[in-house]
């Protein structure tokens, strides 16, 4: 599959990445694009594939479910990038890196992430939004983990997600 191509911002143009693994997208999510993009210039939504932990969805799979997610939302892109985020940031002419907060328990792993990434180029800076409460219990993992057990998901994934991931169980047995 032919990955996106990565739009470089020009310099008068105020632009942010929105890195994660997305495994999947989720409304909390898409709450805090809609948020962002409304702040940015424009928003690049970046799959990171250095991000350390196993998916249930492949690279391809996670990209087709954002670019359908996002299709109507003017001022986002998705793209996918491998090696430093911050790295990924420079390259795409962003002036921010942009993260979700849900809960205290973020905190520790954000801030330690938000201060790598400072030392490593001082020059991007990483904004935080506070995820609204309706979406602050709720993670992939967790989506990941009812829907394999065939528990609603309707409220914390979009229709194409919800219906990606009852497919994706519906070819995997249980272990018990
Ligand atoms: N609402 C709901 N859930 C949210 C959320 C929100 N607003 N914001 C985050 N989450 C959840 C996600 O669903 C995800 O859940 P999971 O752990 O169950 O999968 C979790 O919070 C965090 O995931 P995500 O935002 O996708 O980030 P990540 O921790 O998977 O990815 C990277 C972190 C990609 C930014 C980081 O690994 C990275 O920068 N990698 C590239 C290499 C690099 O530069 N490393 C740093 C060097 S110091």
């Amino acid at each position: 599959m032919k990955y996106p191509e990565i739009k470089r911002s020009t310099t008068s143009l105020r632009t942010a990445i929105y890195p994660g693994t997305f495994d999947p997208i989720t409304n909390g999510h898409l709450d805090i694009l809609i948020r962002a993009k409304e702040l940015f210039d424009g928003v690049t939504i970046a799959i990171a594939t250095d991000s350390n932990k196993v998916s249930l969805f492949s690279l391809e799979e996670r990209l087709e479910l954002l670019l359908e997610a996002t299709k109507d939302m003017s001022k986002v892109s998705v793209c996918v990038f491998e090696g430093l985020t911050v790295e990924f940031a420079r390259q795409c002419g962003a002036v921010a890196i942009l993260r979700g907060l849900r809960a205290l328990s973020d905190f520790e792993y954000e801030f330690q992430l938000a201060l790598m990434n400072k030392k490593i180029a001082p020059d991007i800076e990483t904004i935080f939004l506070m995820t609204q409460s309706q979406f602050s219990f709720i993670s992939s993992s967790a989506i990941k983990w009812a829907a394999s057990l065939n528990g609603g998901i309707s409220d914390f994934v979009p229709p194409h997600v919800e219906k990606a991931l009852i497919a994706k169980y519906a070819n995997r047995s249980i272990v018990k």
